[in-house]
C-alpha cells in the first residue's frame, strides 16, 4: 500500500526483535502490533501502553505463540473511526465496487469480550455517502487492482478492502481475496444480477461489459453463535423452529450439520445467521429480532444491538 500510494495507517515491518522492540519505544499510543501472517484472527493487539505493546510482540517473536505467523511483524500507528468492509469485482482489469456493509466483530454488545469472526452486519454503512463510495474506489480499490496487474499477479474475484473512515480521510486496513463473512449474507441479497454471469465475465475478463445492479433495500443479518464461543463451546445441540420463520426471511447455516435422524444440529462456533431486507435499515433490524426468537438451541448466544444504529453512536 505504501509503494502504490493507498491511503494506510504509518507502519514499519521488523524480522528483527531487537529492531522492532527499540522502533516500539519511540513510538505514541494506541499502537497495533501485527504477526505478518495467519493467526486465526488472533494477531492483531491493539495496545493502549508500551509496555502492553512490548509483551505483545515478545509473545509473538520471541515465545512464537502464533508459531511461524511470528517471524515478522508490523508495528502500526492506530486508527480511529468508522469500520467498513468495501467489496469488488475485478477480472484484474476493470474493478466494480459492490455494495457496502459494517460488520460488529466483539461477541458481546457494545463491541464488549473478545473478537470473532463476526456477530453480525448490516448493508449499506450508514455513514457511507455517494462522495465517500467513490473516493474508496478511486483511492483504494482501483488502485490495489492495478498494483497488483503492475507486480505481474493480476487478480481476479472479490478483492474485500476493511477500511476505516477516520477524521484524516478513508483508509485501508487490510486487504482479503475473498468475500466476507457475515457481510456476504447482507450483500448477495441485494445483488439483482445472476452472480454466475459475474463470475464468469470475471474469469472471462470481460466484466467492463457487466452492467451489475443492485437494490436500494437494506438488508441486516445477526450472527446466532454457540455459548463460550469464541471460546470453547459444546456442538450437537438440536436446532429448531427453523421453519416458524416468516417467508422473507433467509437463514444462512454455517456451523450445523445434519443428525442420524435428519435433525439440524449445531456443528460450529458460528452456526447460522439470520438475514431480513428491508426498505430502511431500522425496518430491516426488526424484521431480523422479530423471527429470531423463534430458532433456538441450548446455549445460543446472539447480538441485540446488530444494526442499532443509536447504539452506534454512543
Ligand atoms: N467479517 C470479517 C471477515 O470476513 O474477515
Amino acid at each position: 500500500m505504501q509503494k502504490y500510494g493507498i491511503p494506510c495507517a504509518n507502519s514499519a515491518s521488523f524480522s528483527e526483535y531487537g529492531q522492532a522492540k527499540e522502533y516500539l519505544q519511540q513510538q505514541k499510543t494506541p499502537i497495533v502490533v501485527k504477526a505478518d501472517g495467519l493467526a486465526a484472527g488472533k494477531g492483531v493487539i491493539v495496545a493502549d501502553s508500551i509496555s502492553q505493546a512490548s509483551d505483545a510482540l515478545a509473545n509473538i517473536m520471541e515465545a512464537k505463540a502464533f508459531g511461524a505467523a511470528g517471524n515478522k511483524v508490523i508495528i502500526e500507528e492506530c486508527l480511529s473511526g468508522e469500520e467498513m468492509s468495501c467489496f469488488a469485482f475485478t477480472d484484474g482489469k476493470t474493478v466494480i465496487p459492490m455494495v457496502s456493509a459494517c460488520d460488529y466483530k466483539p461477541v458481546f454488545d457494545n463491541d464488549q469480550g473478545p473478537n470473532t469472526g463476526g456477530m453480525g452486519s448490516y448493508s449499506p454503512p450508514h455513514f457511507l455517502t455517494p462522495t465517500l463510495s467513490q473516493t474508496v474506489k478511486e483511492t483504494i480499490l482501483q488502485p490495489a487492482a492495478k498494483a497488483m496487474a503492475e507486480e505481474g499477479r493480476p487478480y481476479k474475484g472479490v478483492l474485500y478492502g476493511g477500511l476505516m473512515v477516520t477524521d484524516k480521510g478513508v483508509k485501508a486496513l487490510e486487504f482479503n481475496a475473498r468475500f466476507g463473512d457475515p457481510e456476504t449474507q447482507v450483500t448477495l441479497p441485494l445483488l439483482k444480477t445472476d452472480l454466475a454471469d459475474i463470475m464468469l465475465a470475471v474469469i472471462d475478463g470481460n466484466l467492463d461489459q457487466m452492467d451489475i445492479e443492485w437494490s436500494d433495500d437494506a438488508c441486516v443479518g445477526v450472527v446466532m453463535a454457540s455459548g463460550g464461543y469464541p471460546g470453547s463451546y459444546q456442538t450437537g445441540f438440536p436446532v429448531t423452529g427453523l421453519n416458524a420463520v416468516d417467508k422473507d426471511i433467509v437463514v444462512f447455516h454455517a456451523g450445523t450439520k445434519v443428525g442420524s435422524e435428519g435433525q439440524v444440529l449445531t456443528d460450529g462456533g458460528r452456526v447460522l445467521t439470520v438475514v431480513a431486507t428491508g426498505s430502511t435499515i431500522a425496518e430491516a433490524r426488526e424484521k431480523v429480532y422479530n423471527n429470531i426468537n423463534r430458532i433456538h438451541f441450548e446455549s445460543c448466544h446472539y447480538r441485540k444491538d446488530i444494526a442499532d444504529l443509536k447504539a452506534r453512536a454512543k
